[in-house]
């Protein structure tokens, strides 16, 4: 193919403290579906992840459970990959950042924005927890809160009034981790100068490429007028202990997670590259042909739209193509709840027996392009997916199959595969191909569901079951099995980006090989019989 396109795709790093849930997923979902729509189409497509694996928190945790944090993430990489194996989410390579490649990529992003200027180093001012002798980060400081004196409130903010303040407003705070009283200390930090005009005149010109208008407005709101000067430094360091990479020239200095974590999406990659005997760097150099994707919730987009693109471009690598921001999933029209039963992890929805394949379908009928939220209804969930995908597609194959094989010996009648139902099938994949490509996958799930509609009320009309009463009317019998048959081909191939398991049970019983995108207009023919 000529218009071959070369491109990457990442999803956001999962932190690796906690379990993958539905809310996670409908990000894999979106950005699985995405990659295989495009490879369908035979582009040349990486889609790379990794576990987020740095930071207090993980350190922490692995304490609390008696372990080293390499092997807390060593567990918790194993459960990630369990649940997305089980979604069907088809990463090339699936990492962690805790590599000796993220720790190459990261130190050497450092030093060319050191070398750049872009680096400065400050004192700053923090609590300190004089018994665990270690810095505190707002939310393990406590205390009461200064406006509605509720007791032990976090540093930033108060549950109870909502009100927000500096911790060092907080009255009587002491560390969550020891109980201890924080004690101010001073301590050196390491800065990203996003405030230079450089990065900021950069980013001007960057955020004319983002496709969501609710991300470029968001990012105007970052940046303000041309004379406000908004943006303001970016402490990317931490003292020890901290698990993370040293970085390069500063002892017992660490870089932040958040300044590891996106070069985690190169890190995967590369290290796949190096696998497979790619060039990493012809597709990271400034003026690369190919084009790069990062999908993610609408929370982490400051990381992606400003800290990120302008890390990459001020270290002499290109930039994101763009950054595709999604809404939160709420279930049953509220945040999920431990509480009310609704926090489903990919494992409980696993366990319970349903088919993971019915969620992506769910999902995709409910994305598009927008960061706008989601719900999953968990009644709708069962009632949608049973009606659109066993009454509408399976049933196509069901009420024609059995009688192609028992009466055709599994055969097709190669003149009926150019009745006009079949025609106004396939011609709609162009529409359809348009959709999944922009990530309207909730039209794009209507427009097949319509198709599908219209192949039950052919099967209505022309009622197989009759016909199979009357010898005369064999020839009709197999006519009409046979556009049923290829109208499901057709269906299965619409839909197989998001419903890669049932499709690959679809070609195995057609018995044919896999389908790519333009297999849609290759009609099943009587060289081979249905299973
Ligand atoms: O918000 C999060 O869950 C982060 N772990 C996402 C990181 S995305 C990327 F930058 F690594
Ligand atoms: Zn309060």
């Amino acid at each position: 193919m000529s218009n071959k396109r070369q491109i990457l795709v990442t999803s956001a790093l999962p932190y690796a403290n906690g379990q993958i849930h539905i809310g996670h997923l409908v990000e894999y979902i979106q950005t699985d579906v995405w990659v295989r729509y495009l490879k369908l189409n035979q582009h040349e497509v990486y889609y790379v992840g990794a576990d987020d694996t740095h930071g207090t928190p993980i350190m922490l945790r692995a304490e609390k459970e008696g372990l080293t944090p390499k092997q807390l993430i060593d567990n918790v990489w194993k459960e990630h990959k369990r649940d997305f194996d089980a979604f069907g989410i088809s990463f090339d390579n699936y990492y962690t950042t805790d590599s000796p490649e993220n720790k190459e990529l990261a130190s050497q992003i450092y030093l060319e924005l050191q070398k750049n200027g872009l680096i400065a180093e400050r004192e700053i001012e923090q609590y300190y927890d004089p018994v665990k002798e270690m810095f505190l980060s707002d939310r393990f400081i406590k205390g009461e809160c200064p406006k509605c004196h509720t007791k032990d409130q976090y540093g930033d903010s108060c549950e109870n009034c909502g009100a927000t303040y500096a911790p060092t407003d907080l009255i009587n705070p002491y560390s969550a981790l020891s109980g201890a009283e924080p004690v101010r200390k001073k301590s050196m930090h390491y800065f990203f100068k996003l405030s230079d005009t450089r990065c900021e005149e950069f980013l001007r010109d960057w955020v004319q490429g983002l496709a969501q208008v609710e991300a470029t407005n968001k990012m105007r709101e970052w940046l303000g007028s041309d004379d406000e000067h908004k943006l303001s430094d970016w402490d990317i360091s931490r003292d020890a202990p901290y698990f993370g990479f040293e970085i390069p020239g500063a002892p017992n200095k660490y870089f932040y997670v958040w300044l590891d974590a996106p070069v985690g999406y190169y890190a995967s990659f590369k290290n796949l590259a190096d696998k497979i005997g790619l060039n990493f760097n012809d597709w990271v150099k400034p003026d690369s042909t190919t084009e790069q994707y990062h999908f993610i919730g609408k929370d982490i987009l400051y990381f992606h739209t400003l800290f990120w693109p302008a890390m990459l471009k001020f270290s002499g690598h290109r930039t994101p193509t763009n950054v595709f921001a999604h809404g939160f999933l709420t279930v049953d029209g509220a945040k999920m709840s431990k509480s009310r039963g609704t926090f489903i992890t990919a494992d409980s929805f696993i366990q319970t027996g349903m088919n993971p394949e019915w969620l992506r379908y769910y999902f995709a009928a409910k994305l598009n392009a927008s960061m706008e939220d989601l719900d999953l209804n968990l009644s709708d969930f069962s009632a949608r997916t049973n009606s659109d995908l066993v009454g509408k597609y399976v049933n196509i194959a069901s009420r024609a199959a059995g009688f192609l094989v028992k009466r055709f010996d599994g055969k097709i009648n190669d003149a009926a595969m150019s009745h006009e139902l079949l025609s106004n099938l396939r011609a709609a994949q162009s529409n359809i191909g348009t959709l999944y490509e922009s990530r309207e996958f909730g039209k794009a799930m209507r427009a097949i569901m319509e198709l599908a509609d219209q192949v039950n009320v052919f099967i209505d009309g022309n009622k197989p079951w009759d016909l199979a009463k009357d010898a005369s009317k064999a020839d009709e019998l197999h006519a009409v099995c046979s556009i049923c048959l290829e109208a499901f081909r057709i269906l299965t191939v619409y839909l197989s980006p998001v419903m890669p398991t049932t499709a690959a049970k679809a070609y195995a019983f057609l018995n044919i090989a896999t389908q790519n995108w333009a297999d849609i207009n290759v009609p099943l023919n009587s060289s081979q019989a249905i299973n």
